[in-house]
């Protein structure tokens, strides 16, 4: 009979995301403090053959998607390796990554022949002096490169949007346009402040959130554009609509207003291998030294899947006045989002 991980709340986990390195090209200004971070010695990261066991370990415990973050998991020279080492284990039947797109270019098709079916691309903006500022310095015709030539395969392409208001909700109408000219899955993401040391700026880019996200609806009315909600097979987090007549679709994605925590069928691991059950938990263990140790791999999973809060702890009460007040230790990129 195969094993379920199911947690205290009746939750089932079937669904890993594993970041695989903590370095990006880039320093999105809602990832990564200005002046970036120290990463980890090369030791300290899981190596391609302790991920895929890793892998197979979690595929015997009933995981059947992987999904491959960071930092930007195409920094690694291994990668497609990778893929296909997992591509390869026996109940493992989807593979997916997130990715910041500048290596798409170069990398699309030997993706596609590693083994990799879904990429979700970060783009914030279509213009190029905002999109030098939101990443501290990424020039936007390489992600349009990679986002037309990961197009040319049967990739199902997500596109991730953080809306900051003031910086890029401006351009919500131009996302839109795209979910209906292309086939492509656009989300809008409220920003999280996750492993933020600068909480007041944290607070002050929460404070330009709400009407972004908002605003989505508004735009179709204003517009004209029916739109009707939509459900895909396993969508994760995003709430997801189309406009009548696009090719693609558009999500919301409001991880603080937590309208997912009670459908979460995730668990994540860290680059240095630590089991993270919830976004917002700090508590984790290392996983690394039981990977060749199946019966102590699986304790320390269901251990902890059964520290698994019901809810993140986001220290954000419903009115907006209040503050936000524990910044997580890690940073969103040695999380992988
Ligand atoms: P699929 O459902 O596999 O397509 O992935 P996804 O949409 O969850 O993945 P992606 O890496 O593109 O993440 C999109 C946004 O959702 C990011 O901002 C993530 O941080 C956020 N997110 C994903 N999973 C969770 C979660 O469990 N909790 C919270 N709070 N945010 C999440
Ligand atoms: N809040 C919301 N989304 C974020 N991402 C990175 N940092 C944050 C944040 N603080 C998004 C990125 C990427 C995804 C993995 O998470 O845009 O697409
Ligand atoms: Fe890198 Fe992604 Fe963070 Fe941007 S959001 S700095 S691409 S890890």
């Amino acid at each position: 009979e195969p094993f379920v991980l199911t947690d205290r709340f009746g939750r089932v986990h079937d669904y890993i995301r594993i970041s695989i390195t903590d370095k990006c090209s880039l320093r999105c200004v809602y990832c990564m403090p200005e002046e970036g971070l120290e990463f980890f010695p090369d030791d300290k990261v899981l190596s391609k053959d302790e991920i895929i066991q890793l892998v197979k370990n979690f595929a015997a415990l009933g995981i059947k998607k992987v999904r491959l973050t960071g930092g930007e998991p195409l920094m690694r020279h291994d990668i497609l390796e990778l893929v296909e080492g997992i591509a390869s284990i026996s109940g493992i039947e989807d593979i997916a990554l997130t990715t910041n797109g500048l290596a798409l270019a170069r990398l699309s098709e030997k993706l596609w022949n590693a083994g990799l079916k879904r990429i979700n691309i970060s783009l914030d903006t279509f213009e190029a002096d905002k999109y030098r500022e939101i990443t501290r310095g990424g020039n936007i015709k390489q992600v349009l490169k990679g986002l037309e030539k990961a197009s040319q395969f049967p990739f199902k392409i997500k596109m991730n949007v953080v809306v900051i208001g003031g910086q890029n909700d401006n351009e919500i109408i131009d996302f839109l346009k795209y979910s209906i000219e292309h086939p492509v899955n656009v989300r809008f993401i409220e920003f999280m402040p996750i492993g933020h040391t600068n909480i007041e700026r944290d607070n002050e880019m929460w404070k330009h959130k709400y009407k972004g996200v908002e605003t989505v609806f508004d735009i179709c009315e204003t517009n004209g554009w029916d739109y009707k909600p939509i459900d895909f097979a396993g969508n994760g987090p995003s709430e997801n609509y189309q406009i009548s007549g696009a090719k693609g679709s558009f999500g919301l994605i409001h991880p603080v207003s937590c309208r997912f925590c009670e459908s979460c069928n995730r668990l994540r691991v860290t680059a240095d291998g630590y089991i993270k059950s919830c976004l917002y938990w700090d508590d984790e263990e290392s996983i690394r030294p039981y990977l060749n140790d199946f019966e102590a791999f699986k304790a320390k999973i269901l251990h902890s899947l059964d520290m698994k809060p019901e809810n993140h702890e986001m220290a954000l009460a419903e009115n907006e006045k209040s503050q936000f007040q524990k910044p997580t230790w890690r940073h969103m990129s040695q999380i992988g989002g």
